[in-house]
């Protein structure tokens, strides 16, 4: 017989029916004549209660079903007198496909800490938590292909291996063949990349903008979902040396037209996930944030505050917070400052714009103040910064001269600035970092506890 997803058997209540179900035991209790398995199979928070008659089955069969042993029922799904659960099966023979011994499964008890799970990241998807984010990520990654697909824009693969530095941050990981221990090394003594694997300098890519800007002026939208890499030496809760981005890029819409598909895409994402995990945000918010519900609500119900960077600066000036950090006009803002603006003054989430040119990327589109540039980032509550975006410099002439006023190398940026000199035009994007939107929804606040794998300094285990 086929199995059945365990999910699928609680939410059809087809009972009286012979069922197989497949799974890991959460628990196991009861007395003399009768055993209560609860198994879980991953496909929802539930678990199906198993009821053994210990005149059908012996004690001695059941003993090795304990916590975290994997089984396979045979039996027959019935009403459930007891509480908790409409149905539960009735089993008639148990096959033990794993068993678990309890002296060294490490999740035994219920309600490990956050931190000793991430110790033993390679169980996690085990527990009753780790199975309600996993399930999130994944309706997340749908609804955003969902999203773009509506919308259309198509979806564009960048490469992961990539000579260029987007950001201009020089916090990548290099990729190479050589011999590091003895590179070769050219008449200077300069290791010498022509005798690398691509015949040049290669690292993993920060962000898929540049390419994916290419793909906007052929096929006017796209978006890219994919892996990024930063080498920077962060140890936050909202840093991962790992995480995956999306970034749309569309010709033909400037700022506002950027920022009104930023709000829209969030807010589409927010109540999908009201909408479709249910069970599991009910399950984050009863136990790990109980304001969960309402955060999410409020952000799906109520407009983004679009605010420029010179007036953000001005109230948190004004604000007579003592901050860590320093917040004069052309400073960098700290998640600090970002959470005052949005979590003290506004209570919403904030658009900052025109930010000064000196903070920001090469790539933003020059205000005609000579100072700004077109740049946006998405603030929201107990995150920061969750977006990061622009209108583009569609300049030939702006562009070249922002990129030599940065010293930045031209002849690494040629085939970029190539897109310049032949059927120019107004573009945005902005890239949107799917670990820290988990972390918004889910209510969880370190990113090392959306990731399934989290890579963070010193840490690349599993
Ligand atoms: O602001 P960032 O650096 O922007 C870019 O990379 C642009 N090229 C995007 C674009 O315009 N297409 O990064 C974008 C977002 C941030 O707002 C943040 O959500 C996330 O990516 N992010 C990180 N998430 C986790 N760990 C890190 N180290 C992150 N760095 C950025
Ligand atoms: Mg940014």
């Amino acid at each position: 017989m086929k199995t059945q997803r365990i999910a699928a058997i609680l939410d059809s209540e087809a009972v009286d029916t012979d069922v197989v179900v497949k799974g890991w035991v959460r628990t196991k209790r009861g007395n003399k004549n009768v055993a209560f398995i609860a198994l879980n199979d991953g496909s929802c928070m539930r678990n199906i209660q198993v009821v053994v008659d210990l005149h059908k089955i012996s004690e001695e069969t059941l003993k090795p079903v304990t916590t975290g042993a994997c089984l396979r029922v045979d039996g027959r799904l019935v009403r459930s007198v007891g509480a908790g659960q409409g149905v539960e099966v009735q089993a008639e023979r148990i096959e033990i496909y794993g068993t678990a011994d309890p002296e060294s499964y490490p999740l035994q008890k219920k309600g490990h800490s956050l931190e000793f799970l991430r110790d033993i990241a390679y169980l996690r998807p085990r527990t009753n938590t780790f199975g309600a984010v996993l399930r999130i990520r994944h309706a997340m990654a749908y609804a955003i292909h969902e999203y773009f697909n509506r919308n259309g824009f198509y979806y564009f693969h960048t490469p992961i291996i990539t000579a260029s530095d987007c950001e201009g941050a020089g916090a990548m990981f290099q990729v190479t063949t050589l011999d590091v221990a003895n590179p070769p090394r050219d008449e200077q003594g300069k290791v010498d990349y022509t005798k690398d694997f691509f015949g040049r300098a290669c690292n993993l890519t920060v962000s898929g903008q540049l390419e994916g800007e290419l793909g906007a002026l052929a096929l006017g939208r796209i978006y890219t979902f994919g892996p990024t890499f930063r080498a920077e030496n962060s140890n936050t809760p909202r840093h991962a040396s790992e995480f995956w981005m999306i970034e749309p890029e569309a010709a033909f819409y400037e700022l506002e037209d950027n920022m009104e598909l930023a709000e829209d895409f969030l807010k589409y994402l927010i109540r999908y996930a009201l909408e479709n995990c249910r069970e599991d945000l009910e399950f984050m918010n009863k136990m790990w944030d109980p304001g969960l519900f309402e955060r999410l609500e409020f952000v799906v119900k109520n407009d983004f505050k679009r605010l420029d960077y010179t007036e953000g600066i001005e109230i948190l000036k004004a604000s007579g917070e003592k901050f860590e950090f320093p917040c004069d006009w052309g400073c960098d803002l700290q998640s600090e400052h970002e959470r005052y603006l949005v979590e003290k003054h506004f209570k919403c989430p904030v658009i900052l714009i025109n930010y000064p040119k000196e903070i920001k990327a090469f790539y933003m589109k020059q205000n005609d103040d000579g100072k700004t540039v077109r740049g946006m980032d998405v603030l929201f509550p107990g995150i920061g910064e969750i977006i990061g975006g622009s209108e583009r410099e569609a300049d030939y002439g702006k562009l070249r001269a922002r990129v030599e006023e940065l010293g930045m190398s031209e002849r690494e940026l040629w085939w970029y600035l190539d897109t310049r000199r032949w059927g120019s035009a107004p573009h945005s994007g902005f890239g949107l970092g799917f670990d820290r939107l988990l972390m918004f929804v889910t209510g969880l606040t370190n990113i090392r506890d959306v990731q399934p794998f989290p890579r963070t300094p010193q840490h690349a285990d599993f």
